[in-house]
């Protein structure tokens, strides 16, 4: 496998010598070519800071890393010719027709006027929006214009593209068919690391995938591989009055079940008899009148992963349009 990224012990430290803010903390990982992978961590993880330092925007406080074959540091100009990004705030200018914008993407990555017209025309029924060149990007929907923006960043055909928060502020449906047009990209050769704080997105798009967290890596592996470091099931409780807490935990006592996870007043519990322990909780929140405000048993998740490694639930980072 050709790898596309390579990071070694990468650490980078916002700050003066007051106060110091340590955004990423020593990582070290490896991108392979045609694969989309992503890092999933709640808000503050270092998932930006990290694409900017292999984007050539910001410098690194330790370590090294090289894209697409070169250094981001001594080689920072080859790098920008082998790569796209699209930022978390997107670029496109709202005041400009989606055609004006991609001519000026063409301009400002030296394309002529001829390659540059073919690839908006290429581009645009790739990712489907052809129809929408001659509007106003002001009026563009939330995925029309990612759309527009991604083909932005891809119109110089980069190796590497790397696509922060791609779908944040999208609605299900839209996300999903971004989705796809990701997905398109990556058989059409591109390799594309994304980050995101969507547990579903994560799980449905990645080929490989590092958890982060305080900017440190915490788990690195397949979707499926992550949710087998999992076993058995998941039952989720939520108690509707925080003053029963004390009894459920008694109740997890008796009997002898050890690894419960307690935020707030919820408690999740890893187990491989599911069914038979939700029938003991029923029995037992009945005969000591506990008020149960929700109950579950499922599959493990990519969440259950992240509140097995760390005590907390990723929907915590609580952003707009979470889940
Ligand atoms: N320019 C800056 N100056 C000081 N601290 C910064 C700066 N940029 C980021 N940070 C801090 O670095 C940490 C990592 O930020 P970063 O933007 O990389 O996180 P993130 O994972 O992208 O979060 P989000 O999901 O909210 O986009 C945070 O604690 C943040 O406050
Ligand atoms: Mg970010």
């Amino acid at each position: 496998m050709v790898k596309a990224i390579s990071v070694e012990n990468l650490s980078m430290t916002y700050g003066n010598k007051k106060e110091k803010i340590i955004a990423v903390d020593n990582i070290s990982f490896t991108v392979y070519q045609g694969e989309i992978f992503s890092f999933l961590g709640p808000s503050g993880a270092g998932k930006t800071t990290t694409q900017r330092i292999l984007t050539t925007l910001l410098p690194i406080s330790g370590g090294t890393a090289d894209v697409a074959g070169c250094n981001v540091l001594t080689d920072a100009k080859k790098v920008r010719t082998k790569i796209g990004y699209v930022s978390q705030l997107g670029g496109a200018d709202p005041n400009a027709t989606v055609h004006e914008n991609l001519e000026l993407s063409g301009k400002l990555y030296g394309l002529s006027k001829d390659v540059t017209a073919q690839r908006i025309d290429k581009l645009s029924k790739l990712l489907d929006f052809h129809e929408l060149l001659s509007r106003f990007v002001r009026t563009l929907s939330g995925g029309q214009k990612r759309r527009v923006e991604i083909a932005q960043g891809i119109l110089h055909e980069p190796k590497v593209l790397f696509l922060d928060e791609p779908t944040t502020g999208l609605d299900p449906q839209n996300r999903a068919n971004l989705w796809q047009h990701i997905k398109k990209l990556r058989d059409n050769g591109m390799t594309i690391f994304l980050t995101t704080h969507y547990l579903e997105e994560a799980d449905a798009l990645s080929d490989r995938l590092i958890i982060l967290d305080h900017g440190k890596i915490i788990a690195e592996g397949t979707p499926t591989e992550l949710k087998k470091k999992i076993s058995g099931e998941a039952i989720s409780i939520e108690l509707k009055n925080s003053r029963d807490a004390e009894k459920m935990k008694q109740l997890f006592n008796q009997l002898a079940i050890g690894n419960v996870i307690e935020t707030g007043m919820n408690f999740t519990i890893y187990t491989s008899k599911g069914e038979e322990l939700v029938a003991h909780i029923f029995e037992y929140t009945k005969e000591h009148h506990i008020e149960l405000a929700n109950i579950s048993l499922s599959m493990p998740s990519l969440n259950d992963v992240f509140l097995a490694l760390t005590g907390q639930e990723l929907r915590d980072g609580g952003k707009e349009g979470e889940q």
